[in-house]
């Protein structure tokens, strides 16, 4: 038994005005597919692999939305674990592996992020077919997409000695987002792929490394689990418990310290669409290089992502920029700048 795990507690702020924290990425129809938002995309890319239903974790907050955009895909048998507050990915995971084992049952976590795009739809399911037998026989794989650029926004992961025929490889180490003249090295050795945040194993043993590694986590989300109400579709679990729980990512609290981690490339176009540029970068684009989404006319502009959500927009003379225009708020910026519209997303806060 396989069950995908799809993480979508994340803010996505580097995405505003489109992405809010109402509607955060993983909820909008941002990719450039057509499948749907995001979550949509990220199940329907899951198709005739022939896994269990999903489970869910997000915040309470975003119920609704998550509950209406898995049914209307068919996907009504999810089940949806809710978040009182987010404490990262390592509890998360925890939450939805314990509810796997409950009744002592085990199976395969197929953890995924509900708001990647992955043109390539059949590398992405050979790198799990791939990795599916190395989970079950103990191991914890991360899918390592090999990479293009010296991003800094991604984890690398150092590859070692092939495993085998098994199409995985040792993990010689974990570096969480190096700055960019580490990043330039680790793309030039040729022996470094990106952390994808895609990791499969089976419950038994993330609960059984994570018990060793991060005690307190593991404590913590067991009470939570325990003070949890369900009833068919959601699992809210216990709010002061959960609350009581360090945070601390998956890579950090249990992939770095383990001794059995197993990396499986994927070559895929994978990008986790991180910032308005990351979205431009995997999106098909016109002669010129820009990206049209909406009622969008454009003269004499290049290399510009123009996303118009409520009235028409256009361009003149313009290179490299991208525009977002939603019901309540443009934003112009500088498509080289596009990570720092969380400096606006953070003065909007303190704001109020
Ligand atoms: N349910 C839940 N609860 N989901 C969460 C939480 C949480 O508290 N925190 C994060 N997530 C989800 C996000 O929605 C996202 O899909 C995924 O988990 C990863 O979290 P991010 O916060 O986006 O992590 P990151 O981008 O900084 O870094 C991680 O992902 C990179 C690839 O996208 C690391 O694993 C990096 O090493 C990796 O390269
Ligand atoms: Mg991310």
């Amino acid at each position: 038994l396989t069950i995908p795990v799809i993480m979508a507690g994340g803010t996505g702020t580097r995405l505003w005005p489109q992405s809010r924290e109402q509607r955060p990425k993983q909820f909008l129809a941002l990719a450039p597919d057509g499948q749907g938002t995001m979550l949509q995309a990220t199940m329907q890319r899951l198709n005739g692999l022939g896994l269990a239903e999903p489970l869910l974790i997000c915040n309470e907050a975003h119920r609704f939305l998550a509950a209406e955009q898995l049914r209307a895909i068919g996907h009504e048998g999810a089940r949806i674990l809710l978040e009182p507050a987010g404490r990262n990915t390592a509890p998360a995971i925890a939450l939805a592996a314990l509810q796997a084992t409950r009744g002592g049952s085990d199976a395969v976590l197929l953890v995924l992020a509900a708001d990647h795009v992955i043109p390539n739809a059949t590398e992405f399911q050979r790198c799990i077919k791939l990795a599916l037998p190395i989970a079950q026989a103990g191991k914890l794989v991360t899918c390592g997409v090999v990479p293009t650029h010296a991003e800094t926004g991604y984890g690398y992961i150092e590859k070692g000695a092939p495993i085998g025929d098994s199409g995985g490889f040792a993990v010689n180490r974990f570096v969480e987002k190096p700055d960019v003249t580490t990043a330039q090295m680790y793309l030039s050795s040729g022996h470094f792929l990106w952390n994808s945040g895609m990791f499969v194993f089976k419950a038994s043993r993330y609960l059984q490394e994570l018990g060793r590694f991060a005690p307190e986590i593991l404590r913590a989300c067991q009470a939570a689990m325990d003070g949890a109400q369900e009833d068919l579709t959601f699992v809210r679990v216990g709010k002061a418990e959960f609350e009581a729980c360090p945070s601390d990512s998956v890579d950090y609290a249990v992939m770095e310290k383990t001794a059995d981690a197993v990396v499986v490339p994927l070559d895929a176009g994978w990008s986790d669409v991180g910032s308005w540029s990351a979205l431009w970068d995997v999106s098909p684009k016109d002669a010129a290089g820009n990206v049209l989404r909406g009622d969008v006319l454009m003269h004499d502009s290049t290399g510009t992502y123009v996303h118009a959500g409520s009235r028409l927009v256009a361009t003149v003379g313009v290179q490299d920029l991208v525009v977002v225009e939603t019901k309540d708020a443009v934003m112009v910026a500088h498509r080289s700048q596009a990570q720092e519209v969380k400096k606006i997303v953070d003065r909007l806060k303190v704001s109020g």
